[in-house]
């Protein structure tokens, strides 16, 4: 008999990384539905992705949208566990650390369905990002704990964690090396901005502790373009829209060497990742993918969840507003030889989660 797993996500990130265990579950009799909290709503940051990545439409969507976090939280808990009442899943899988994760895991505990924690045990130590205190507690209370590297899973026998680990590696890896060769034929992206034939850096930028102080946000893209100018580099700049909103709030300009862009889909973003001189980024699933495109990486911000990619040498932190000090990083990056190891498994992540949910 099938059995059935509900996939609980909300934003971006979590469409990307799940699309290869939605798409696995089939093979091993395991019937899907996805429930979408609406944490992430725009056509840019949602819809486009569940078409892009071949990912069937949500079967059940609470429409949450963004309020202050605690709101967002106790509205999606509400109505997912109204959605997980009636359909009564045997399991129900998160993954990562936004919002969605928590609601979506304390709902299922509270009603006492098993939880599945894709990338479970990642951790900054860093508690000023929200997204710290949603990590521990999904981890905390979820029955299959799919750690990518043997780092989180020495990490949660530190907190007493010990049963129901499973080292799987990141889907993200599944995701980044099969779609990058659909987004090859596919996208036109370098041609529509006129970049194909020069040299460029990638630049995304989100996290609130980089762009919600207007003096901070100003500081490092002050910083960021007089380094840019100073290498030669045109960057381009997909902008989010919490950055956006932020930009406008400040009246701030973007630099002249910037091309900014409306957020981008994920077939574009890979296209041009995989072309990139160098990537910046406070992003954690870009640093994954820069790791696995082969591209160098310097992340804007003082810590990592990834420290992975700092052992292999990808990336390197630099949460500096000195031009001085972000030229040194970004130059050391980008002359790094791109044959380091990939530390976030074998391209077959999916496979083995669907396979342990199935037994
Ligand atoms: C969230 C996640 C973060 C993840 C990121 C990926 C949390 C705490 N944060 O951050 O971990 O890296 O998603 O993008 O869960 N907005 C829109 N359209 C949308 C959604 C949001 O315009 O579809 C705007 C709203 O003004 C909103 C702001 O973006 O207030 C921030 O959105 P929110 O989902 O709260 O956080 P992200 O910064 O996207």
């Amino acid at each position: 008999m099938s059995k059935h797993l509900a996939i609980i996500l909300g934003t971006r990130p979590e469409i990307i990384k799940c699309a290869p265990v939605i798409l696995q579950a089939p093979k091993q009799h395991i019937d899907v539905s996805i429930i979408h909290t609406g944490q992430h709503y725009s056509r840019e940051l949602d819809g486009i992705f569940f078409q892009e990545l071949n990912v069937p439409e949500p079967r059940a969507h609470v429409h949450v949208g963004s309020h202050a976090a605690s709101i967002q939280i106790g509205l999606m808990i509400q109505r997912v566990a109204d959605v997980l009442d009636t359909m009564r899943p045997d399991a129900v899988l998160v993954q990562g650390d936004t919002n969605s994760v928590l609601a979506g895991a304390l709902a299922a505990t509270k009603m006492g369905i098993p939880i599945a924690h894709l990338e479970a045990g990642l951790r900054s130590d860093d508690w000023s990002m929200p997204e710290e205190a949603n990590r521990v507690l999904a981890d905390r209370i979820s029955r299959w704990l799919f750690c990518p590297t043997t780092l989180q899973k020495e990490r949660l026998h530190q907190e007493g964690i010990t049963n129901g680990i499973y080292v799987v590696g990141n889907t993200a890896v599944d995701s980044a090396l099969h779609y990058a060769k659909i987004a090859y034929e596919k996208s036109d992206i370098a041609e529509r901005l006129g970049i194909a034939e020069k040299p460029f850096g990638l630049l995304t930028m989100h996290r609130p502790s980089n762009v919600d102080d207007p003096q901070r946000l100003q500081d490092i893209l002050r910083a960021l373009g007089q380094a840019s100018d100073r290498l030669g580099l045109t960057v381009i700049f997909p902008i989010h829209p919490r950055t956006a909103r932020a930009i406008d709030r400040a009246h701030l300009k973007i630099p002249s060497s910037f091309l900014g862009t409306e957020p981008l889909g994920y077939l574009d973003l890979l296209r041009l990742q995989s072309s990139a001189e160098l990537i910046l980024t406070d992003s954690g699933g870009i640093q994954e993918e820069a790791c696995t495109l082969r591209i160098p990486c310097v992340t804007l911000r003082p810590n990592t969840e990834r420290p992975e990619t700092l052992e292999v040498g990808s990336n390197v932190l630099c949460d500096s507003t000195d031009a001085d000090v972000l030229c040194r990083a970004i130059e050391s990056q980008i002359k790094k030889e791109r044959n380091w190891a990939n530390p976030f498994g074998d391209w077959k992540t999916a496979e083995h989660v669907v396979r342990i949910l199935a037994n």
